[in-house]
C-alpha cells in the first residue's frame, strides 16, 4: 500500500498554528553534542525523519538518547567511532555537519559521501578545502573521505562560498582547537546564531555568527547543557505563504520578523495585509494578490532557496507575471512539471521561471521530488479546485512534522491514506 496525502482544495484557511523548531538549526546541533563527553538535553525535538536519522547515525559513532516526548536526551560518555557508513549518510547531507566535530573529538575520520535531498550536486569540496587549510590530511577513496587530523591547528580561513554546512562544521571543529581560529566569507544563517549559543552553553568561546566572521578561542573541553533550539523560519515561511496563497485568517505563532524579513517584504510589496508582533505574524488575505515582477534566491539575508518552490505556487495564482531565478541548487525546479499538470503557467528557461498568473489550479496526481517541493504541492492542493493527491509524502516528513494535521487544524480538507 502506497501512502499518499489527499486534498480537497478550495477552501480558505482560519486560526492559528505553531511553528516547531528549526530542523536546519537542530541537524548541526545535534551533531554538534559529540564535542562533549557528557550529557546534553534538547528541549523542544521535531518528530522529523531527518533528526529520526540524525539520531540513527550518532548511535553508530556510540551516543546513547533517550526521547520522550519533545525531551532527547544525549549521551556522549561511550562515543567511540570515528566512522560514518553510506548506509546512513547518503539518505543524509547533513551528515556531512558531522565531519568537524569527529575531527575535533578524534583527530582521524572516515566518512562516506552525503546523499540527502534531490535538488542538485551539492558538492562538499569547500568542507574539504576548509579542513585542509586547519592542517587536516584527506584522502578521497572509493566514496569515502579519510582524513587525518594529527597535525590540524587553530588558524585563518577564508571560505570561497558562504556554505552553510561548511560553517558550521568548521565552526564546531575549532571549539577544541587550542589558539584562534578566525573564519572569514562564512555564512549568516539565523541557524548560525542558533549554534552558536548552543556551544557558548557547552562552554565554547565562539563570537561573530551572524556575521561574515567568526571568531573562535579554542578552549581544551566542552561540557553538556539544556537548550532550546529556534523555531524553523522555513516552515513559517510555508505558512506564510500558504494563508497568502489560500486566501483566509491565520496567526503564525513562532514566526518571527528578524528571521523572514526577506519574506516579508516581497509579501508587503504584493500588498498582503499583515500583523507583525514579537513573537508571531498573523495573515489576512480576502483577494488575489498581485505578481511579485521579480525574485531570486540567495544567501541569508536575502529570500532563502528553501521557500522558493512555495513563492512560485504562490506566484501561479497571482495576478501578473513573475520572473523567479533559482541561484543556489540546480535542480530545485523539480515541482514545475506537477504544478503544471495543475494547470499552472509556468516556462522554464535554465535557473529562472517565468510565472504567468492564473485565475484557478486544478486538483491532480502529483510526485513530491524533494522536501519543499512536497510541501509546495500540498499549498497548490490546499488551494486547487478539485481533489489532489500527493505521492512520496515521506519527503515531506523529513521536515515537516504532521504538515497534513496542522493544515486540517487551520479548516483544510486533507488526510494522509493508503492506496
Ligand atoms: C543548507 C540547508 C539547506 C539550504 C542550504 C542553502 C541544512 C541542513 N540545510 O544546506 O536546507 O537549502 O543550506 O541555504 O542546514 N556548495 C559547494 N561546495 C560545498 C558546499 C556547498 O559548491 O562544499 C554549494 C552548493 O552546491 C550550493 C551552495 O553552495 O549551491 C549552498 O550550499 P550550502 O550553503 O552548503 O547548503 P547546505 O549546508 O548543504
Amino acid at each position: 500500500m502506497e501512502e499518499t496525502i489527499f486534498v480537497s482544495g478550495g477552501r480558505k484557511l482560519f486560526g492559528s498554528v505553531d511553528v516547531d523548531a528549526s530542523k536546519n538549526a537542530f541537524l548541526p546541533i545535534l551533531a554538534g553534542c559529540i564535542l562533549c563527553d557528557q550529557q546534553v538535553c534538547l528541549k523542544n525535538y521535531v518528530h522529523i525523519s531527518d533528526l529520526d536519522l540524525m539520531r540513527q547515525i550518532l548511535a553508530k559513532l556510540g551516543v546513547a538518547s533517550s526521547l520522550s516526548g519533545r525531551e532527547l536526551v544525549l549521551d556522549m560518555a561511550n562515543l567511540e567511532n570515528n566512522k560514518l557508513s553510506h548506509t546512513l549518510t547518503q539518505r543524509l547531507r547533513a551528515s556531512i555537519f558531522l565531519l568537524g566535530p569527529i575531527l575535533a573529538r578524534f583527530r582521524s575520520a572516515v566518512v562516506a559521501y552525503p546523499g540527502g535531498c534531490n535538488i542538485g550536486l551539492r558538492p562538499i569540496d569547500i568542507h574539504i578545502k576548509s579542513f585542509k587549510a586547519l592542517g587536516a590530511k584527506i584522502i578521497e577513496k572509493h566514496g569515502y573521505l579519510y582524513c587525518n587530523g594529527e597535525n590540524l591547528k587553530s588558524g585563518e580561513v577564508t571560505l570561497d562560498f558562504a556554505s552553510v554546512g561548511a560553517t558550521e562544521s568548521l565552526m564546531m571543529c575549532c571549539t577544541l582547537l587550542k589558539g584562534q581560529s578566525v573564519l572569514k566569507n562564512v555564512a549568516k544563517e539565523p541557524e548560525i546564531v542558533d549554534l552558536q549559543n548552543f556551544l557558548r552553553k557547552m562552554g565554547a568561546k565562539v563570537s561573530g555568527a551572524g556575521s561574515d566572521t567568526i571568531v573562535i578561542e579554542g578552549v581544551e573541553k566542552l561540557h553538556g547543557c539544556e537548550f532550546s533550539v529556534m523555531p524553523d523560519r522555513i516552515v513559517a515561511g510555508t505558512y506564510l505563504l500558504a494563508a497568502a496563497t489560500c486566501g483566509g485568517d491565520v496567526e503564525i505563532c513562532g514566526a518571527l520578523e528578524q528571521h523572514n524579513e526577506s519574506l516579508l517584504s516581497f509579501l508587503r510589496q504584493s500588498a498582503c495585509n499583515m500583523v507583525v508582533e514579537r513573537d508571531r505574524i498573523r495573515v489576512k488575505v480576502d483577494k488575489r494578490l498581485p505578481s511579485i515582477e521579480k525574485l531570486q534566491t540567495l544567501p541569508y539575508p536575502h529570500f532563502p532557496t528553501d521557500l522558493q518552490s512555495q513563492m512560485l505556487v504562490l506566484q501561479c495564482v497571482c495576478d501578473g507575471t513573475c520572473v523567479l531565478k533559482e541561484n543556489l541548487f540546480e535542480n530545485r525546479f523539480g515541482v514545475v512539471p506537477e504544478l503544471i499538470k495543475m494547470g499552472a503557467n509556468i516556462v522554464l528557461n535554465s535557473n529562472t521561471a517565468i510565472v504567468k498568473g492564473v485565475e484557478k489550479l486544478f486538483g491532480a496526481d502529483v510526485f513530491a521530488t524533494d522536501l519543499r517541493a512536497g510541501a509546495a504541492l500540498v499549498v497548490a492542493g490546499l488551494k486547487a479546485e478539485g481533489y489532489t493527491t500527493i505521492h512520496n509524502p515521506a519527503h515531506i516528513d523529513r521536515g515537516y512534522e504532521r504538515l497534513e494535521e496542522k493544515f486540517a487544524s487551520l479548516g483544510a480538507d486533507i488526510k494522509r491514506s493508503k492506496i
